[in-house]
């Protein structure tokens, strides 16, 4: 196995970079055939693998790509999950080479989603394709890649809800999140929750000129801004009334064991260029960005802000909002709260217009079963060390609907690094844990199917 990896090293990496050179973004309706060009890549490549089934499945949106090779019915089976659609790549300025023209620098490869999901859901293929041509796969596999992930996965609910008999596994696995690092291999056993909004505020219905109107009419943009400040008190907590209800404390002995997770707070503010960290009173930094919920503005916009000065009393401001849930929060019931609240918040003189965008629940992955012990057995194997279990700050909104649907749980065996830029210019993903991964993943596959048979 090894050797079939070491021999075809280059060509894996050569075919995720024409992968990484689709500009696929689910975002944008004018990439839209680039996003089916990138399913039928990938579509290609599982068949190529060795899959006896690989198919584009048709969505009101982007296609998903559907693969499986079964070998055994009586065997277990893996369902792979993976995202092949990539976040909307500007500012484009501020990329040291363009997004979609790979390039490898540093041992890393540097590309619009060469991390977040690319570069990792390829591994499996690649895993894949050296189970087959080894004859070493252990159990049977599915694939399900799909192309709507970073827009909220609407039509993937859809298609898991119609397609249960298809789906049918016995454990999900899934490369889309970050170790801690090369030299600390680590497995998210949670992932946040999300609920997201837009909100619009109107004052007057025009834009004033705003010496002969300014001060006697509500601004809109001030409006919005102090609604927005007040939605966080003077420790740092969510003023939503009721928000904290059904936020699941963790015990002593968890935020212990959580205490002890390397982390180095010196270096996290250096890589940040910050002089200081802030966040919830009473929580330290890791807890604040992964087991407790947040709000945070996305994006704020209004009025005037072209060249030079505009004096204008803006008639509309806007905001972006978007809030992590964690254990047992539900975005639906966080949605409402908001809603009402900052309803309750406008002030007389403007309107308020609220629309929620995706959601999506908290996931917590049990750490007593068979296919995290086979994780971090896989992963030690590769790694040389036994992974830490972590709890993601980021969001997999379909990680909870596959249990809720497919009674399915997930392993979340990712391979990136908090500082690969995932969303962000420059993203990339190194080349150690673009190997990493495929070497780690087949030792997943046969620790499970072992494990299983007991
Ligand atoms: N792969 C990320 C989620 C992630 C990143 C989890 C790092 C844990 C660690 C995923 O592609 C993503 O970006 N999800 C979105 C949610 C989606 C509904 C847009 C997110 O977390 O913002
Ligand atoms: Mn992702
Ligand atoms: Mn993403």
């Amino acid at each position: 196995m090894q050797d079939y990896i070491a021999q075809n090293k280059d060509r894996f990496l050569a075919e995720l970079l024409d992968l990484l050179r689709i500009p696929s973004i689910s975002a944008d309706t004018q990439y839209k055939a680039d996003v089916r060009k990138a399913a039928e890549f990938v579509c290609e490549k599982i068949q190529l693998a060795g899959a006896d089934v690989a198919e584009i499945c048709e969505t009101p949106g982007h296609p998903i790509v559907f693969g499986q090779k079964i070998i055994d019915p009586a065997l277990p089976t893996v369902l792979v999950y993976g995202h092949y659609d990539v976040q909307p790549a500007d500012p484009y300025e501020l990329w040291d080479s363009p997004p979609f023209e790979p390039v490898v620098k540093d041992e890393k490869i540097y590309a619009r989603g060469a991390c977040d999901d690319k570069g990792q859901f390829y591994m499996h293929i690649k895993a894949f394709e050296t189970m087959m041509a080894t004859n070493t796969l252990p159990c049977n596999v599915k694939f399900m890649i799909e192309g709507e992930e970073e827009i909220g996965s609407n039509n993937l609910e859809l298609f898991v809800k119609a397609n249960r008999e298809k789906l049918q596994a016995d454990v999900i696995l899934i490369s889309d999140t970050a170790i801690i690092a090369n030299d600390t291999p680590s497995i998210d056993v949670g992932l946040r929750g999300l609920s997201y909004l837009e909100v619009e505020v109107t004052g007057a219905n025009r834009d004033l000129h705003s010496g002969v109107y300014g001060g006697a009419v509500a601004n809109p943009i001030n409006v919005l801004c102090q609604m927005i400040a007040s939605l966080h008190d003077e420790h740092n907590h969510i003023t939503i009334p009721g928000f904290y209800d059904a936020v699941a404390e963790l015990t002593a002995a968890q935020r212990t064991a959580m205490a002890a997770t390397p982390f180095d707070l010196e270096a996290y503010k250096k890589d940040l260029g910050i002089a200081e960290v802030r966040g919830e009173e009473g929580y330290t930094t890791l807890e604040r960005a992964s087991i407790r919920p947040t709000l945070d503005v996305n994006g704020i916009w209004g009025g005037y802000i072209g060249e030079g000065a505009k004096t204008v009393l803006p008639s509309k401001a806007y905001a972006k909002i978007s809030m992590r849930l964690v254990p047992n929060q539900q975005s639906e019931v966080i949605t409402k709260m908001f809603i009402e609240h900052f309803e309750a918040i406008a002030p007389a003189g403007v309107q308020v217009k609220i629309r929620p965008h995706h959601g999506g629940e908290p996931y917590v992955t049990p750490t007593d079963s068979i296919e995290f012990l086979a994780a971090e057995k896989a992963m030690e194997e590769s790694f040389g060390k036994k992974p830490v279990p972590t709890r993601g700050g980021g969001s997999i909104p379909i990680v909870a609907l596959f249990e809720k649907e497919l009674g399915l749980k997930t392993v979340l065996m990712g391979f990136g690094l908090d500082s690969d830029a995932i969303h962000s210019p420059n993203e990339h993903y190194g080349l150690f844990n673009y190997y990493k991964g495929i070497e780690t993943i087949p030792l997943f596959f046969q620790h499970y199917a072992a494990l299983a048979q007991k």
